[in-house]
């Protein structure tokens, strides 16, 4: 509640479709991100990568480009300066244990397919450039494995899962294991997910700057300035305080920026070496194979249901491959485990470690490849049973967690797919696949539903009323592109009451308060709640700074009376009450008015179930002839609790159903098994989706808040965006033609 212009307003600011603050600086390309500040003596660095996917390096001829014109340095093993961190602290003289990222320079040792050998530092990129492609690297190559198929059976638990059995990685199985094997009426199918690759528009990028040899400033493309602050800390052995890490604009991650990456290192050794700020930006053809990717899985599912629809049994297995030195990991099979009530579900996680990059969290990380399986699974029982697939989840829905027994938060899944299916036209989909023709099209009706957990995480921030009424708030966020920014500018409206353009909020610097980074749909439910809880200590500093100054008036109101009007604080309902700034901070002894706040979650997260829900509905055109699919409609809707921008949450579910549409139909990162390289490694090679591929997107929010998760009401939206469209889309196409495409992407080649 807030108090705008003495008129009671309720939640004036959240909820609005307003414009992002910093929309008109994306546009007009005023936005600075990590590429683009300029520093003086910088020095521009290029990586050199293997072209062998196991080995060891034999030889190394640098000198040609050593002497190169402008070449300041190029290092590799040979003569990289020693990274503390890449040292075996318990056992000094061994090398470093697996199971940790890669250490650039390190050794000899090669463990993917354009792993980083050597970086050439030159005083401008173009000179950087050529004098990389005078290097001559030798290797001895060692067989290598990159092939999923030919390795599978050597996936293994992950090791969190063999230390801890009740880890979410574990096998898990509650009732009987493996029941649906010995029902009537069941199914069994296997599905494959390729690899995906982020590719954000923007580069990996970083500027390393030691300002002094213990002082190190990075200017990164992050998805947490404060992990990241602390993974360099580290690594280089000096005070936290001592890292410092920008990331203002971030143009785009979906995961990709939640993990440091050798590159990061490099640059920072190639500043060390020079002794000058050094530039190092990615390629795209190195976006494919040095940040990360959403690994190739394989799943099955078997699952049993009774002849009236009720599931009796589903079993949930995957494997996800990861690097030969990293284990990655992600929960795939969680929402088997929780999404729908079943008796008796059993579900197996493995990982299969091959000689490529390790992958990342890529959006909906897990839960968007498990969805495909398991709502793909759905729909073949719903056919089986002659069930319409809607009415076969919503008989299935269960009323508190069937995991734990927990009550849910809030859960409203089932109004989701209500609204979502009369939005998409539901009953004009035929039960009979092949049967709905529109002109000499095919036409199909497909839904799938996702989940992924509410998370919240203890966050810090500061604010502080300026002399001029305005209010600087700070927090050690990150904004990837959802409009964090301009959410917690309206966040803070309604908790002060006062007008959004009287607010200033500042991301993206280690310098600012705690926060976690940017990732798992967790900053608004996490950042939000601190943002809120600071606004709300600041009124209340306000009122007893003003109680102490100028008495009764001000002593007997409560905080939320406190109006923050221009030049003055007032009392609600009482304008003679009035004390200006000036009078405050003579009252505070000169100090800034400002407090520093911590929000954390309680008791409440062991008491209850937290989930967000989408569920996604999809209307194909699928021609007999060519097998080409064209998306006709999509509808997203979403149960994310408090909805607080209308139109950058609604952006935010777009966007999800265009990766979820090049999840279906597109994206797929081929290697080269002979190489263990990928052949797709840029857009004309590795498709994602273009204008003419996306249909109308409508998008529907339950926008009920859930007060539990936090005091703002929210659940979080990144990644239910994305979980459940393909299987929405594969569910469609098979509707439309009658063909199950069990391995994505749904290619036309698969359809004819
Ligand atoms: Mo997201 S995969 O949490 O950036």
């Amino acid at each position: 509640m807030g108090f705008i212009d003495d008129k009671e307003v309720e939640a004036p600011f959240v909820g609005d479709p307003m414009d992002r603050i910093d929309g008109r600086l994306k546009v007009t390309g005023t936005a600075t991100y990590s590429a683009e500040y300029q520093l003086p003596e910088m020095a521009h660095a290029v990586l050199i990568g293997s072209t062998v996917a196991k080995g060891r390096i034999k030889s190394m001829d640098t000198k040609q480009a050593e002497r190169a014109p402008g070449v300041l340095a190029v290092i590799s093993h040979l003569n990289s300066p020693k990274v503390p961190g890449h040292i075996n602290r318990d056992h000094p003289a061994e090398p470093p244990k697996i199971g940790q990222p890669l250490r650039v320079f390190y050794d000899d040792k090669i463990y993917f397919n354009d792993q980083p050998v050597a970086v050439v530092v030159a005083d401008t990129l173009e000179r950087a450039r050529y004098a990389a492609g005078l290097i001559q690297v030798k290797y001895k190559e060692e067989p290598h494995q990159t092939d999923f198929n030919q390795n599978k059976q050597k996936a293994d638990l992950p090791t969190q899962a063999k230390r801890n059995p009740k880890s979410g990685l574990a096998d898990y199985t509650r009732g009987k294991e493996d029941a649906y094997a010995t029902e009537a009426i069941k199914m069994e199918a296997e599905y494959v997910q390729p690899t995906e690759v982020h590719n954000p528009m923007e580069l990996q990028a970083v500027i390393a700057h030691w300002e002094a040899p213990d002082r190190l400033t990075l200017y990164d493309k992050t998805q947490g300035v404060k992990s990241t602050q602390k993974t360099f800390a580290e690594e280089w052995n000096i005070p936290v305080e001592n890292v410092k890490v920008v990331a203002t604009f971030v143009g785009g991650a979906f995961g990709n920026a939640l993990h440091n990456w050798p590159h990061e290192t490099a640059a920072i050794i190639a500043a060390k070496k020079v002794n000058r700020p050094v530039k190092l930006m990615l390629t795209r053809e190195q976006m494919f194979t040095m940040v990360g990717y959403r690994p190739h899985t394989w799943q099955k599912v078997g699952m049993s249901a009774s002849a009236d629809g009720q599931l009796t049994g589903i079993t949930h297995e995957a494997i996800g491959q990861t690097s030969s030195y990293e284990e990655f990991t992600e929960s795939t099979l969680q929402q088997s485990r929780m999404m729908y009530t079943c008796p008796n579900v059993t579900t197996r996680y493995r990982i299969l470690p091959l000689d490529i990059s390790t992958p990342i969290w890529m959006r909906g990380p897990g839960e968007a490849t498990g969805a495909f399986a398991l709502e793909s699974a759905l729909d073949e029982m719903a056919h089986q049973l002659k069930i319409d697939p809607l009415a076969f989840r919503l008989h299935n829905l269960p009323d508190k967690d069937p995991q734990n027994g927990k009550p849910w938060s809030t859960n409203y899944l089932r109004e989701c797919m209500e609204m979502g299916a009369e939005r998409i036209g539901w009953q004009e989909r035929k039960m009979q696949p092949g049967s709905n023709r529109e002109g000499e099209w095919l036409v199909g009706f497909g839904m799938g539903a996702g989940t992924f957990g509410a998370n919240r995480r203890g966050a810090k921030a500061y604010a502080k009323l300026q002399p001029n009424g305005t209010i600087l708030i700070q927090s050690a966020t990150t904004d990837i592109g959802p409009g964090t920014g301009t959410a917690m500018v309206q966040i803070a409206a309604d908790a002060l009451g006062v007008q959004p353009d009287k607010i200033r909020f500042e991301l993206g610097n280690s310098a600012f308060p705690d926060s976690p980074k940017q990732g798992g749909s967790s900053t608004i439910n996490s950042v939000g709640s601190a943002v809120r809880a600071a606004c709300l200590e600041l009124k209340q500093k306000l009122q007893q700074l003003a109680a102490a100054r100028s008495g009764t008036a001000f002593s007997a109101a409560k905080p939320e009376d406190i109006s923050i009007a221009d030049g003055s604080i007032t009392l609600a309902g009482n304008r003679s009450a009035s004390i200006t700034y000036a009078d405050l901070l003579k009252q505070n002894q000169g100090q800034d008015i400002e407090v520093l706040t911590t929000s954390e979650p309680g008791q409440e997260r062991e008491k209850y179930s937290m989930y967000s829900f989408s569920v996604h509905f999809a209307k194909v055109h699928v021609h007999p002839v060519t097998g080409q699919v064209l998306v006709q409609k999509v509808v997203c809707c979403a149960d994310a609790g408090t909805i607080i921008n209308t139109k950058t949450a609604g952006n935010q579910m777009i966007g999800g159903a265009v990766g979820g549409i090049g999840m279906a139909l597109v994206e797929d990162a081929v290697l080269d098994h002979r190489f263990g390289r990928y052949v797709t490694k840029d857009f004309a090679s590795y498709h994602v989706p273009v204008h003419a591929d996306i249909p109308p997107v409508e998008v529907a929010f339950v926008n009920k808040p859930d007060m539990i998760v936090d005091p703002i009401g929210t659940k979080g939206l990144g990644e239910i965006a994305i979980i459940g469209v393909a299987p929405a889309i594969a569910n469609a196409v098979f509707n439309a033609t009658g063909k199950r495409i069990r391995e994505l992407p749904i290619t036309p080649d698969k359809l004819v």
